[in-house]
């Protein structure tokens, strides 16, 4: 096999390797049990070459627990785009990267993290895998967006005021909308009350690859960031990385990430990292030649990622009228549910598929009009205040639990994340005493046929009485 043209002369030391021992061997006495030749069909069809890819950690392959070779040669070429002291990949999506983040960011139990505005779900496994000590800093929700705003700057001053002892902040950055922090900002702040900033950026390992992207975090002074190339870059699902920027706090988040991964890491997605490593250099002007091609059918609004267009609808219907009639002209969303839908464009999207979908996405806009609110959604106010928690995750993980109605578990205290969809935030996390404005404003929205993740099918919630 040869080094693609697109790649030129850019380094990729794991397909490199992989393709040198491809070339090699003849047959295979080793795992995996398709030794490089057979899989059933039509499975065997759809990988093609790639199976000869798919191998284990022989000699020559490096090891993914303790690199050194080709494994950690990409790893730096990753690093030094970005400007991190440190790059460890992950095979375990940027799930295991923000729970290694936190772990390793906090390492004494109890440690305090500020969460500031919304986050996904594995920041609550890395509260638990760090047994840390959260407080969660709501952001206003933004009606007419029908998305919650970053966290900015003078909302974490305030936090940070209020709140001693914090160890780290987290923030996501983008939001899954495509909303975009004042990172430099986030961080000035979190180094003034000494603390660490820790940016989830899952949906910007593209950021700063073009003048009209957003600049990435590690640029803007952030001390961790994790992002998930298989989201925006050209990659393969799964594969992810985290930079670290403090030398100190390299070996301990390295550790954390290690431990949550198998000891038979695939070496397709490795090489997916490289190959989404190598693009960083060598896809600039397929970057470019994207983005003039969706600026001819949008303008690019400051504070967002241009790759991602979020559609605000304010009602389930009118989100399942336009996925309906995109997917009737074979195009399908990343997302959609009742407060807006989400289109994800990748680099060398072509002209005609960009032309149709906003042929489609235009005629549907002007039937469906412009959402001027928030459609008397009630469940914003389940947002107001800081959350400060009875008992750590970690420690309301091991505990008990049982299930009671919304409306009897005032004074109890949460097991498990109870999430309204939208917006998908959890509005009790484990560990927080329900209070009587939580259980009726949480029943009300389940009673209307809101989805609300974490209420079962009877009305139910666990709680615990730790
Ligand atoms: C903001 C954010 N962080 C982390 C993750 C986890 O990423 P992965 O799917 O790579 O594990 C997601 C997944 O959707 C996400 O949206």
């Amino acid at each position: 096999m040869k080094r693609s043209r697109e790649l030129g002369s850019v380094e990729t030391p794991i397909l490199d390797c992989l393709m040198r021992h491809a070339a090699r061997e003849r047959a295979s006495f080793h795992v995996p049990g398709h030794h490089g030749r057979y899989l059933p069909q039509p499975l065997s069809a759809w990988l093609g070459q790639a199976i000869k890819l798919d191998l284990t950690e022989l000699p020559g392959l490096d090891n993914f627990h303790s690199a050194s070779e080709c494994i950690a040669a990409s790893e730096k070429l990753c690093a030094r785009h970005y400007g991190a002291y440190r790059t460890y990949y992950s095979v375990n999506g940027a799930t295991a990267c923000v729970m290694a983040a936190l772990k390793g960011a906090c390492p004494v139990p109890g440690q305090r993290v500020l969460i500031a505005g919304p986050c996904h779900m594995s920041v609550w496994r890395g509260l638990v895998y760090a047994d840390a000590s959260p407080v969660f800093v709501p952001t206003r929700w933004h009606a007419e967006r029908q998305a919650f705003d970053p966290p900015s700057p003078a909302l974490l001053e305030v936090a940070l005021r209020r709140c001693a002892d914090v160890r780290a902040v987290f923030v996501t950055s983008p939001t899954y909308q495509g909303l975009v922090a004042d990172v430099r900002g986030l961080a000035e702040a979190a180094h003034r009350h000494g603390a660490l900033l820790l940016v989830d950026e899952a949906h910007g390992a593209h950021f700063g690859l073009d003048p009209r992207l957003p600049p990435h975090s590690v640029a803007e002074g952030a001390d961790v960031v994790i992002q998930s190339p298989h989201k925006t870059l050209p990659c393969l699902t799964q594969a992810a990385w985290v930079h670290v920027m403090r030398p100190e706090l390299a070996d301990a988040i390295h550790e954390a990430l290690l431990f949550l991964h198998t000891t038979s890491p695939s070496y397709l997605l490795l090489a997916a990292l490289d190959a989404a490593q190598a693009f960083l250099r060598s896809g600039q002007d397929l970057v470019k030649e994207t983005l003039d091609r969706l600026q001819a059918y949008r303008a690019f609004d400051a504070g967002t990622d241009p790759m991602r267009l979020w559609i605000p609808t304010g009602s389930k219907a009118r989100g399942a009228q336009l996925a309906k009639r995109l997917e009737d002209a074979g195009m399908f969303l990343e997302y959609w549910d009742a407060s807006g839908a989400l289109a994800l464009f990748g680099f060398g999207q072509t002209e005609r598929e960009v032309a149709r979908f906003f042929e489609v996405y235009r005629t549907w806009r002007e039937e469906a009009g412009e959402v001027t609110s928030d459609g008397g959604w009630a469940g914003a106010d389940l947002y107001e205040a800081p959350a400060e928690l009875a008992v750590r995750p970690g420690v309301i993980h091991h505990a008990p639990g049982r299930r009671v109605p919304l409306r009897e578990a005032v004074g109890h205290i949460a097991k498990r994340p109870v999430a309204p969809y939208p917006p998908g935030v959890p509005a009790l996390w484990p560990g927080q005493v329900v209070s009587e404005r939580h259980a009726e404003l949480l029943a009300r929205l389940w009673e209307d046929g809101h989805d609300v993740v974490g209420v079962g099918a009877d009305g139910t919630i666990e709680v615990c009485d730790a």
